[in-house]
């Protein structure tokens, strides 16, 4: 199946006379005939259901789904993108380890990174997206277990060399980790260009509707998690809290990810996600391909406009022939990069925040990438834990202005740009 066939169709099969719709199993728990039937599942002997703090049918064909798209062997559902990336970096790195993540990643998983994951003793080195292959070998340490980047940065839309960071990654015996929110599986697969594992906000694009929080992890399988078993202890080494289980053992490297993250990760936080949401996830990928080709012209249109503006001091798009970023959009974005445009107006915040406040269709919202055109400054909003040299290292220009594009008529977008920039 291509991608728009299986926006619609994968993940979930319907048996003679079941549902067309996936149902929704809003049910904490499953009834079995005898004690064995369930032991055999608390033993990952047999798979199944017992308890929704772990696992849902609903999730797994919604998670299916998701794999199918990004070209995974196995994927799970999570609370939310922040309890995706902690679970995807945590079910590999504990205390005493060490990570290398891109500087350019979003303020959140930032924060999540350099403060709390560093509570739990956790090292992390951050590199630009742009530093030289001899630096990015330099933050390599011992103890490093993992690369983590973000297809596009939000809210730098800064492009991540995937290929490349995979290259040295694998010559370290360590997985990349890649955060495809923005591109989405429509427009990036980056288990084609060497990733190892994907996770998402799904919160954005993939709902795309401002209707539900939620995550997921996808893993392409392809990690031999054997030839590095030293590095690895957690899932090459027998897990006593499951009864001697070696993950990649029993569940090869197709599974074996997926598995211990459900099994001792989603076991002891339960951060899942509740199946009515995923539900309603499902309903926002079956729109996926069509939404993001029309986030994806929107946008060019709005930078282009943008662009010619004489009271527009700067715009940052991906998409743009002048952008930075334009030849490795197109090496690994061909059919269009995402939704999100960023630019700073002539007289810098102060002017920001006036044009803001004349908008009248664009919103301000802390969210991006869904049908609605939203609007934010991050340096006062989102970004505002961080310090000014960590905003200009990680990409965000204290001016900055993120312009979410929505699905609407991109003439009315256009419209209230202009009308707010005529105000000012
Ligand atoms: C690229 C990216 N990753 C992760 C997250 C965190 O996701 P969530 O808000 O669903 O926890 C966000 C949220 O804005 C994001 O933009």
């Amino acid at each position: 199946m291509r991608q728009e066939t299986k926006c619609i169709e994968a993940g979930y099969t319907p048996k003679n006379g079941e549902s067309r719709m996936i149902p929704i199993v809003q049910s904490t728990t499953f009834k079995y005939d005898t004690s064995e039937d369930m032991a055999k599942l608390f033993d990952l002997e047999a798979s199944g259901y017992f308890y929704t703090r772990l696992q849902n049918p609903t999730n797994d064909y919604v998670a299916a789904k998701i794999a199918a798209l990004e070209g995974g062997t196995a994927a799970m559902l999570t609370s939310s993108g922040q309890a995706a990336s902690f679970f995807s970096v945590f079910n590999i790195a504990n205390a005493g380890d060490h990570v290398i993540a891109s500087s350019t990643i979003y303020g959140g998983t930032f924060n999540l990174f350099n403060v709390t994951m560093r509570k739990m003793g956790i090292d992390f080195t951050f590199v630009s997206p742009d530093c030289t292959d001899e630096e990015l070998e330099a933050a390599f340490k011992p103890n490093t277990k993992l690369v983590f980047g973000e297809t596009i940065a939000n809210p730098a839309l800064k492009i991540f060399d995937i290929e490349r960071f995979a290259n040295v990654a694998h010559k370290h015996g360590v997985p990349l980790i890649i955060d495809n929110t923005f591109a989405t599986p429509i427009n990036c697969r980056p288990f084609e260009w060497g990733a190892d594992i994907v996770i998402h906000s799904t919160t954005k694009y993939l709902d795309g509707h401002d209707a539900t929080v939620g995550g997921c992890i996808v893993d392409s399988g392809k990690f031999d998690w054997m030839a590095h078993k030293d590095k690895f202890p957690g899932l090459t080494t027998p897990d006593e809290s499951y009864h001697g289980i070696t993950y990649a053992e029993k569940f090869g490297n197709e599974g074996a990810f997926i598995t211990k993250c459900t099994a001792q990760l989603m076991r002891d936080l339960g951060s899942i996600q509740a199946p009515m949401n995923a539900y309603l996830l499902n309903l926002g990928i079956e729109s996926l391909a069509v939404r993001v080709e029309r986030h994806c012209s929107n946008a060019l249109k709005v930078a282009k406009y943008l662009e010619s503006h004489e009271k527009v001091s700067w715009v940052n798009y991906p998409g743009l022939e002048s952008s930075e970023n334009y030849e490795l959009a197109q090496k690994y974005m061909k059919n269009g990069t995402c939704g999100v445009v960023s630019f700073g107006i002539k007289g810098g915040r102060e002017k920001a925040e006036e044009f803001m406040k004349n908008l009248k269709l664009a919103m301000i919202a802390t969210h991006v990438a869904d049908a609605h055109t939203c609007v934010l400054h991050p340096a006062s909003s989102t970004h505002r834990q961080l310090t000014d040299e960590e905003l200009i290292k990680g990409g965000v220009a204290p001016d900055l202005i993120r312009f979410s594009v929505g699905i609407e008529n991109v003439d009315d977008i256009i419209e209230d740009i202009e009308q707010a920039l005529d105000k000012i």
